[in-house]
């Protein structure tokens, strides 16, 4: 692992590693991201840190991401290890794989989404109507606070399930409901100072007992339920009728029986279903949890939405993605919304698929690569005020919606978030339809609102709060 000068280019510089520790002294557990954004201040945008034995390059602000992941797509399109996962996937299933693995599921994956939502009925009308019942359930409460998260992941995971499973779930389902709870603490747990340490240890804390194995065990109930369900569609499958994402991959499975080498195999079945299940439900869900919280917070922005709901949309139609091209001042807030909550500060790892001289340095086949986007997402150099919740940074002079090159909170480049697409018409449906509908009334003033994460690793968890919501 200590392979500085073996092809006769350095990696970029970094703090000095204790042998097989690493960078521990460096990078706290408990505070990766801010730990990186130390080390950036003595060693500039690109630097190495050993998380244990494994040299991991980190590339911070939009300019280093961006020569990477766009300007360099080709190299830095592999995956690298998330070790709090890697015992259940084993480089399988889409997100996780590599080479022609990945390529292969990547495109089939992209097109039955496109497919399923350009079929009978669009992703979109899914969304209207799912964003329907949940205003049925919303409206339920009267008034009265409720804990929101799995109103939100109920909903939202029902989109993807639509396109996977080929059906929603009741939202009386008790399955469903644990099946959400699973994604909700792998999410949670994938955050924690302990996976932080298995990220850095896993060769040895794999086979120590602990806390960390917690998500080995949620990930693998997660598997046999999936599993479970492709027994199902098996028994009842008709070749000419495919009914969802897992009908079609068992037909191409069925088709390339006689082929050894096939990637259309059970066990990327399982993983990729996972995969856009998990990814599907987990990010949207925190995101809208962060931004009705960031609402709260924010009357003022909230008062404007409603306004411009009243203006464009009117009381009694169903909001339509046409809409958002009429309503700069929500797209704004949304993107915002993004921006500062960060969902995924440190990425998904990537990997150098060859040796790829980058910057005058050398980072050899296989070195592992962090692309920070939450320092993109603050970078200062395109927002004028990076930790505010400042919907401006969107808006021109005149209010017309202005893009940011440096909003990336799907990443870029070749493994850009697969679900984007259905991940914005989403979040826009659901805000708007929440917002038309209710107004949100805080327990607490807003002043005393905190919207530090709950927990800061992998992902950014917003924190635990409830809310009121009255009708309009
Ligand atoms: C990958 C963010 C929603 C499926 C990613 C990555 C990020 C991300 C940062 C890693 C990209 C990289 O490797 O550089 C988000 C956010 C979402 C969201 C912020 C919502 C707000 C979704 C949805 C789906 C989805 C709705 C499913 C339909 C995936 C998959 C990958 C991925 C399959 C792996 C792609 C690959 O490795 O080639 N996402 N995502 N995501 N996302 Fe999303």
């Amino acid at each position: 692992a200590w392979k500085r000068n073996s092809k006769g280019g350095k990696l970029p510089p970094g703090p000095t590693p204790i042998p097989f520790l690493g960078n521990v002294l460096q990078v706290r557990t408990d505070a990766t991201f801010q730990s990186f954004m130390k080390l950036r201040e003595k060693y500039g945008p690109i630097f190495t840190v050993y998380m244990g034995p494994r040299p991991v390059v980190v590339l911070c602000g939009h300019e280093a991401v961006k020569e990477a992941l766009v300007d360099r797509a080709d190299e830095f399109s592999g995956r690298g290890e998330l070790a709090s996962i890697e015992r259940n996937f084993q480089g399988h299933g889409v997100a996780l794989a590599n080479g022609e693995r990945w390529r292969i599921l990547r495109r089939f994956s992209l097109t039955i989404l496109r497919d399923f939502g350009m079929g009978k009925r669009s992703i979109e009308e899914r969304i209207q109507e799912e964003a329907g019942f949940l205003l049925e359930e919303l409206r339920k409460t009267k008034g009265s606070p409720i804990e929101p998260t799995f109103f939100l992941s109920r909903t939202v995971s029902n989109v993807i399930s639509s396109v996977v499973f080929g059906s929603r779930f009741d939202y009386e389902d008790k399955q469903f409901l644990k099946l959400l709870q699973m994604i909700n603490e792998s999410f949670i747990e994938m955050s924690t100072p302990w996976a932080q340490l298995y990220d850095m240890y896993s060769g040895i804390m794999q086979y120590l007992p602990g806390r960390h194995n917690r998500i080995y065990y949620l990930i693998e109930e997660l598997k046999d339920f999936i599993a479970s369900r492709v027994k199902i569609n098996e028994a009842s499958l008709d070749p000419q009728n495919p009914r969802d994402f897992i009908d079609c991959f068992l037909i191409k499975m069925h088709q390339d029986t006689n082929n050894p080498h096939t990637e259309f195999n059970l066990k990327n079945l399982v993983l990729t279903t996972l995969n856009l299940f998990f990814a599907g439900t987990e990010t949207v869900s925190s995101t809208l949890r962060y931004g009705l919280l960031l609402m709260m917070k924010h009357p003022e922005v909230e008062a404007k939405i409603h306004e411009e709901i009243d203006q464009v949309i009117g009381p009694h139609r169903i909001p339509s993605v046409d809409d958002r091209a009429k309503m700069p001042y929500t797209d704004a807030v949304i993107h915002e919304i993004q921006r500062l909550t960060d969902i995924v500060p440190m990425g998904v790892p990537h990997n150098v698929i060859r040796d790829t001289h980058f910057r005058g340095y050398l980072l050899p086949k296989g070195t592992d690569v962090f692309p920070l986007l939450g320092s993109v997402l603050k970078d200062p150099k395109y927002f004028r005020y990076p930790d505010a919740f400042y919907p401006q940074h969107f808006l021109d002079e005149q209010g017309r919606f202005k893009k940011n090159e440096a909003f990336v909170p799907f990443s870029s480049g070749k493994r850009i978030c697969l679900g984007e697409a259905m991940a914005r018409m989403e979040l826009f449906l659901y805000f708007t339809s929440i917002l038309q509908n209710f107004s949100l009334h805080s327990l607490v003033p807003p002043a005393d609102i905190d919207i530090t994460p709950r927990v800061s690793g992998f992902g950014n968890i917003p924190p635990t709060y409830e809310l009121c919501l009255k009708a309009r």
